[in-house]
C-alpha cells in the first residue's frame, strides 16, 4: 500500500519506484522500527491522543507483527516501497481501524531517523564487544610474551630490540582508542528524534521525552529540523570504523609480512589460510589480505556519506537514504573482519627464536654500543661515527656486532674494553630501556596493568 496517494491521479512509473524503493536494503532495520512504533503508541495513548483500545490493538498488532518476522512466519513484502510502509499496511490488514492511527503525530522522516539510531546503537554495541575479545586476546599475548625478544622496525629496517609484547601493546593501545571514540559516537547519537515530525514537530501534545526514555534514550533531542536531517553520528560512527580498519589493514601486513618465507616470524594457523591451485607449496595469508582489501570499502562508505550530505538544504532531502546501504555494508565488514582477526591472532603461533635471531643479525644493538662509548667519556656524535665503522667492518666481515673480537674493537678505537659485550647483550639492550611506555620488563608490567584496567573498567 502506498502512504501517499491521496493527491496523485497518475501512477508512478515501474523503474522509478524500483530506482526509489528502499524496501530491498532498509527491512534490516524492521525490528527497530516495530520497536520504534510501540514506543509512540505507547505515548499517544498515554498523553489521551489515542484512547486505550486503540493502542493496545496497535502494540498488540505490532508485537505480533515482530514475533512473526522473527519466527520467519511473516516475510517483508518487496513490493512494498520502504519497510515503514510494510509495517503499517500489515498492521492495518491485521487490526483494520486503529493500524491507521498509528503515524499520528509523525513523519517517516522522524521515523528513518529514530530506525537508524536505535541499529547504529545496537551495532555499536556488537562492534565494541568484538573489539573486547581482540583486546583480550592481545592482553594474554602481552603477558606470554614479555621476554620474547623481536627485532623493532623503522622504515622497515631492523632498528631497535623490542618485544613482542611491546608490539602487541601498541595495538592495544591503537584499539583501546578506538573502542573509546566507538563510546563516545553513541553517547553522543544516543538522543531521541522522534516527534520531530516531518521537520516542524506537531500540534499534537507529544511526550518526546517519554518515548526517548521507553527507547532507552538519554534525552530528545533539542531541535526538529536537526533531527530529521543530522547523520553526523553515521560520519562519527564510519569514521572510526575507517579508523578500525586502518589499524587492522596495518597488523594484517604485518601478519603477511611476519608469516612470509622471508621473515617467519609467524605461522598462521591453517584454518585461516588458503593454498594455490597451481603451486602446490603454498600457504597464504587470505585472511589478512581480505581485511586489508576490505579497508577500502571502508574508507568508500566514509567518503560516500560526507559526498551524500555535503550539499544537502535543510531539512529531509531523499538524497538521505543513501545513509543506509553504505552504513550497513561498513558496519557489517568492521564487525567481521575484527571477529575473523581476533581468531587468527589467537590461533598463530610466533617462532620466538627466529625473532632472536634476527634481532641479532641486524645491528639493533648499534644504539647500545653508542651509549656505551658515551658512557665511557666519547660525545655522542663521535660514539655515532665509531660504531657506524664498526657496521660497516662487521658487514664486509660478515659478522654482528656481538661476534667481533675485542682486537677488532680496539682497532676502531682503543676505549672499547670487554664489557661492551654486556652492553649489546640483546636482553640487557630491551632490559635497560626503563623510561614509561619502553619494552623492558618493568616497563611492560606497567603497561599490561593499564591494559588490565582498562579491560575491567571500560564502560
Ligand atoms: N526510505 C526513506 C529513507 O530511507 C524513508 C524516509 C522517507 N521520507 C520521505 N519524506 N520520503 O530516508
Amino acid at each position: 500500500m502506498k502512504l501517499w496517494g491521496g493527491r496523485f491521479e497518475g501512477d508512478t512509473d515501474a523503474m522509478a519506484k524500483a530506482f526509489g524503493d528502499s524496501i530491498f536494503f532498509d527491512k534490516a532495520l524492521y525490528r527497530y522500527d516495530i520497536e520504534g512504533s510501540i514506543a509512540h503508541a505507547t505515548m499517544l495513548g498515554a498523553t489521551g491522543i489515542l484512547s486505550e483500545a486503540d493502542t493496545d490493538a496497535i502494540v498488540q498488532g505490532l508485537r505480533g507483527i515482530l514475533a512473526d518476522l522473527e519466527a520467519g512466519t511473516l516475510t517483508v513484502d518487496e513490493s512494498c516501497e520502504d519497510i515503514h510502509s510494510f509495517v503499517e499496511t500489515v498492521l492495518t490488514e491485521r487490526i483494520g481501524n486503529p493500524g491507521k492511527m498509528l503515524h499520528t503525530g509523525r513523519s517517516r522522516n522522524d521515523q528513518v531517523a529514530l530506525d537508524m539510531r536505535l541499529y547504529t546503537r545496537a551495532e555499536i554495541s556488537e562492534i565494541r564487544a568484538a573489539l573486547a575479545g581482540l583486546l583480550e586476546v592481545l592482553l594474554n599475548l602481552m603477558k606470554e610474551h614479555k621476554a620474547t625478544i623481536m627485532p623493532g622496525f623503522t622504515h622497515l629496517q631492523k632498528a631497535q630490540p623490542v618485544t613482542l609484547a611491546h608490539h602487541l601493546g601498541a595495538y592495544f593501545e591503537m584499539f583501546r582508542r578506538d573502542d573509546e571514540r566507538l563510546r563516545d559516537c553513541c553517547r553522543r547519537m544516543n538522543y531521541s528524534p522522534l516527534g520531530a515530525g516531518a521537520l516542524a514537530g506537531t500540534t499534537y501534545p507529544l511526550d518526546r521525552e517519554m518515548t526517548a526514555e521507553l527507547l532507552g534514550f538519554d534525552g530528545a533531542t533539542e531541535n526538529s529540523m536537526d533531527s530529521v536531517s543530522d547523520r553526523d553520528y553515521l560520519l562519527e560512527l564510519l569514521s572510526d570504523l575507517s579508523l578500525v580498519m586502518m589499524h587492522l589493514s596495518r597488523f594484517s601486513e604485518e601478519f603477511i609480512l611476519w608469516n612470509s618465507n622471508e621473515y617467519r616470524f609467524i605461522t598462521i594457523s591453517d584454518a585461516y589460510s588458503t593454498g594455490s591451485s597451481i603451486m602446490p607449496q603454498k600457504k597464504n595469508p587470505d585472511m589478512a589480505e581480505l581485511i586489508r582489501g576490505k579497508t577500502g570499502r571502508v574508507y568508500g562508505a566514509l567518503m560516500s556519506m560526507l559526498t551524500v550530505m555535503k550539499g544537502i538544504p535543510l531539512a529531509y532531502d531523499k538524497d538521505m537514504q543513501e545513509d543506509k546501504e553504505v552504513t550497513f555494508d561498513a558496519i557489517r565488514t568492521a564487525k567481521m573482519s575484527l571477529l575473523i582477526f581476533t581468531r587468527m591472532l589467537a590461533t598463530t603461533t610466533f617462532h620466538k627464536d627466529r625473532m632472536y635471531q634476527s634481532t641479532g643479525g641486524g645491528f639493533t644493538n648499534a644504539t647500545d654500543a653508542a651509549d656505551w662509548l658515551v658512557a665511557h667519556g666519547v660525545p655522542f656524535r663521535d660514539a655515532h661515527g665509531i660504531i657506524g665503522r664498526l657496521v660497516l667492518y662487521c658487514q664486509e666481515q660478515d659478522k654482528s656486532l656481538n661476534a667481533l673480537t675485542l682486537e677488532e674493537y680496539r682497532a676502531i678505537d682503543p676505549v672499547f674494553d670487554e664489557t661492551i659485550y654486556d652492553a649489546i647483550d640483546l636482553e640487557n639492550c630491551v632490559n635497560r630501556r626503563l623510561t614509561k611506555g619502553a619494552p623492558s620488563g618493568p616497563a611492560m608490567e606497567q603497561q599490561i596493568a593499564a591494559a588490565e584496567r582498562y579491560i575491567k573498567e571500560r564502560g
